[in-house]
């Protein structure tokens, strides 16, 4: 079986829509067909400044709502990746083969960057896709289930695992993004042209999964849409309407041509009203599941030791051969 992993931040009270149909739906259906690892990346969640209790609570409530949107750790190894001391450590070597310049072109580092200002932008968020990039090699994986907005940092990893390989002996598994088309970028839903997104995406553009229900239902009511009355998949001249029917399309497993042939005729209010709906009713269980887990801290952190012994297996292994790779002195 080919191996994935992937990762999220607990920098937020709940996923939004974009995390799940983006990567998380992604990594519910490669559990089957996949040697599966996914972690909550806390280390990362530390990069933009936070406060220590509410990441804590943010690591238990992401881990979570994995679990109620359908990991099962009988079938995918779920961590916190802070129980796996191996990233930082080749997180470290790593760094020591990546440009200062290479770092520097990062997207969105310069993004957050540009809008923290210099002086309150740490070193960490500079180092933060090479941190990235070991969490992936440490793992061997072969694939790599994300959104459109991280493929910049995964060719930095290929390009890392490649020159670590060359110049040290083969060590790593070259990487693939694996990035779904159809739903790689999910865009907020006040401004069309931008993803949604916790940091960017105003109140009424983001649906948070665990927010109040009626309150989603009445965002999607209001969602920014197009000129013209007619429902078409039009991504460049109808980017609103596109979005919505994606969204659609992806929480029912339906066609988008099957939907338009539904809604041919009919107004964007039907369809909003439909999504609504559908979209309540797809929240209300992910609620409830997400509840009981946070119910039980014990049993959850419980989950989460089990998890981190099964990474520590293959990141301590891997970890093993990068050091005796580049020339660090085995301890007797
Ligand atoms: P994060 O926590 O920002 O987002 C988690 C996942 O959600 C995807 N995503 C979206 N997909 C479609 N449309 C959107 N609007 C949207 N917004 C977010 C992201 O692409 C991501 O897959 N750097 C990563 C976390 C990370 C990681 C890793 C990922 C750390 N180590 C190793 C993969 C492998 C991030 O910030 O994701």
């Amino acid at each position: 079986r080919p191996r994935v992993l992937s990762g999220i931040q607990p920098t937020a009270d709940s996923f939004h829509l974009g995390n799940y149909l983006g990567a998380v739906r992604n990594w519910v259906a490669m559990q089957d067909t996949h040697d599966a690892f996914y972690c909550v990346v806390d280390l990362h969640a530390i990069t933009m400044g936070h406060d220590p209790a509410t990441l804590r609570n943010r690591s238990r409530i992401s881990a979570a709502q994995l679990l109620a949107l359908g990991l099962d750790p009988e079938r995918c190894t779920l961590f916190v990746q802070s129980h796996v001391p191996e990233h930082a450590q080749l997180g470290w070597v790593l760094s020591c083969i990546t440009g200062f310049g290479e770092a520097g072109r990062m997207v969105q580092f310069k993004d957050k960057s540009t809008k923290a200002g210099q002086d309150s932008t740490s070193v960490g968020l500079f180092t933060y896709p090479i941190l990235q990039a070991a969490d992936i090699l440490l793992y061997q994986a072969d694939q790599v289930p994300v959104g459109e907005d991280q493929r910049q940092h995964l060719e930095l990893t290929r390009d890392l695992a490649q020159r670590f390989n060359t110049r040290f002996g083969k060590t790593f598994t070259v990487p693939s993004p694996y990035i779904v088309k159809d739903t790689a970028k999910i865009t907020d839903l006040q401004d069309p042209a931008i993803k949604m997104s916790k940091s960017a995406s105003s109140p009424n553009g983001i649906i948070e999964l665990l927010d109040d229900p009626a309150r989603s239902a009445k965002k999607i009511k209001s969602a920014v849409t197009d000129t013209g009355r007619e429902i078409l998949f039009d991504e460049e001249n109808k980017p609103g309407i596109s979005n919505l029917l994606t969204i659609y399309a992806a929480l029912t497993s339906r066609a988008i041509d099957d939907l338009l042939e539904a809604y041919d005729g009919r107004g964007y209010g039907d369809l909003k009203k439909d999504l609504a709906e559908v979209l309540v009713e797809f929240v209300k269980p992910i609620q409830e599941r997400t509840k009981l887990y946070l119910d039980d801290p014990a049993q959850l952190d419980k989950v989460l030791a089990i998890g981190a012994e099964k990474a520590r297996a293959v990141s301590t292994a891997t970890l093993a051969t990068a050091y005796r790779n580049v020339g660090f002195l085995s301890p007797a």
